[in-house]
């Protein structure tokens, strides 16, 4: 028998056990690790409600969600978002996720769709979602880009920015973004907040690219070490490969070593990144921004991006090691889910 009740501070510890308890993925097996603040992925939102499945007097289930305005098959809708849906390994199979779900949807007031994001291997929750009435509409990838240390290129005009820069930079991240489906426009106030807000972000990890005074590209980097903190407890035998590979090249010249299984790896996420037609800038922006994620110390610079953008193929030359998410939706009104277009992604939601 088991409860369901808002979430509080108190519950930090337990929270943080259970994450722990809920690996995910099946070839590549990510745990994560959120001390010492299990709350403060959510507090990068504006608002969010977290709820606890409670049985025999201790966590066996949690789930969180925030409730948001985008843009949706060209039209502006409000959703309610689901993510940290965990259940404790001995409390698995017993209705209680479905039920966190369905408590979720039931106070979520006036929305119009409810969604979640699922990696492709994680077939338990991709069962869930569908039996709750879910179906898939849009698929992303995540390009994870190994670091290490790059021979340096063509020097290109590139800046950290400054808070002068926010309307045009806001105004090229709006342009860039303005088909995609679950972005919400931005203005200049709510982009330096975000930037300042975001723990591992902040003006000084957002460069962008510039000829004259205009600003041509923008990229930010997220290390998102702050908020949680990955390992890896089996690795796909593609990763495995990738890890020989580079032992090998490793005797002759580079610092490049992937995680091994069990040891804790870093990530920075690429963000805010928008370009004008100029392709080159875009280079430029990538090449420097692996340079300096590996300087930070990071095993990987992960790119979230919609599985058809045309960047991808700007990226691939870097070796990414590429995972594959679904988004899961469910019409909450009578009005069935319209045909998705192409999909923003905040690295932030993963
Ligand atoms: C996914 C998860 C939340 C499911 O929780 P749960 O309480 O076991 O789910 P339920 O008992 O409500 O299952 C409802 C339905 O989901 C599907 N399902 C759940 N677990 C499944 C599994 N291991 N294999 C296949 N289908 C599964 C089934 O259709 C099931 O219905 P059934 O029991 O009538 O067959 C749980 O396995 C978990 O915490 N996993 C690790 C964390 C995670 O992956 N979270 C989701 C991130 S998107």
């Amino acid at each position: 028998m088991f409860f369901i009740r808002p979430a509080t501070d108190e519950d930090n510890k337990e929270l943080l056990e259970l994450e722990k308890l809920c690996p995910q993925g099946t070839g590549l097996v990510l745990q994560f690790d959120r001390s010492p603040d299990f709350f403060c992925r959510s507090r990068t939102y504006d608002s969010y409600n977290i709820y606890i499945a409670q049985g025999e007097g201790k966590t066996i289930g949690t789930i969180a969600s925030t409730v948001r305005n985008f843009n949706l098959n060209g039209k502006r809708t409000i959703g309610v978002y689901i993510y940290d849906l965990r259940v404790h390994p001995d409390h698995r199979g017993r209705g209680i996720g479905s039920e966190l779900i369905q408590h979720v949807i039931d106070r979520s007031g006036e929305v119009q769709v409810a969604y979640a994001i699922i990696a492709e291997d994680n077939y338990s929750s991709l069962a869930l979602f569908k039996k709750m009435g879910f179906q898939k509409t849009h698929d992303f990838v995540l390009l994870n880009i190994p670091l290490y240390r790059r021979q340096r290129s063509e020097p290109h005009e590139m800046r950290t920015i400054t808070n002068h820069d926010a309307p045009q930079v806001v105004k090229l991240i709006n342009e860039h973004y303005r088909n995609h489906d679950f972005f919400s426009p931005l203005t200049a106030t709510a982009f330096l907040n975000k930037a300042k807000k975001l723990l591992g972000y902040g003006l000084d990890k957002i460069h962008v690219a510039t000829v004259g005074s205009r600003i041509t590209g923008c990229l930010g980097l997220w290390d998102c070490s702050g908020v949680f903190r990955a390992r890896a407890l089996r690795v796909s035998t593609k990763l495995k490969m990738l890890s020989y590979l580079l032992s090998f090249i490793n005797v002759f010249e580079s610092t490049m070593r992937l995680p091994s299984v069990g040891e804790p790896f870093r990530v920075m996420y690429a963000r805010d990144f928008a370009f004008t037609e100029d392709i080159s800038s875009t280079e430029a922006l990538v090449e420097q921004s692996l340079q300096l994620a590996h300087g930070y110390g990071c095993n990987f610079l992960s790119f979230p991006l919609d599985s058809q953008d045309p960047v991808i193929a700007v990226l691939t030359k870097y070796k990414p090691i590429r995972t594959t998410y679904h988004i899961h939706a469910k019409s909450l009104t009578s009005e069935p889910l319209a045909k998705p277009t192409t999909i923003y992604v905040d690295p932030a939601d993963l």
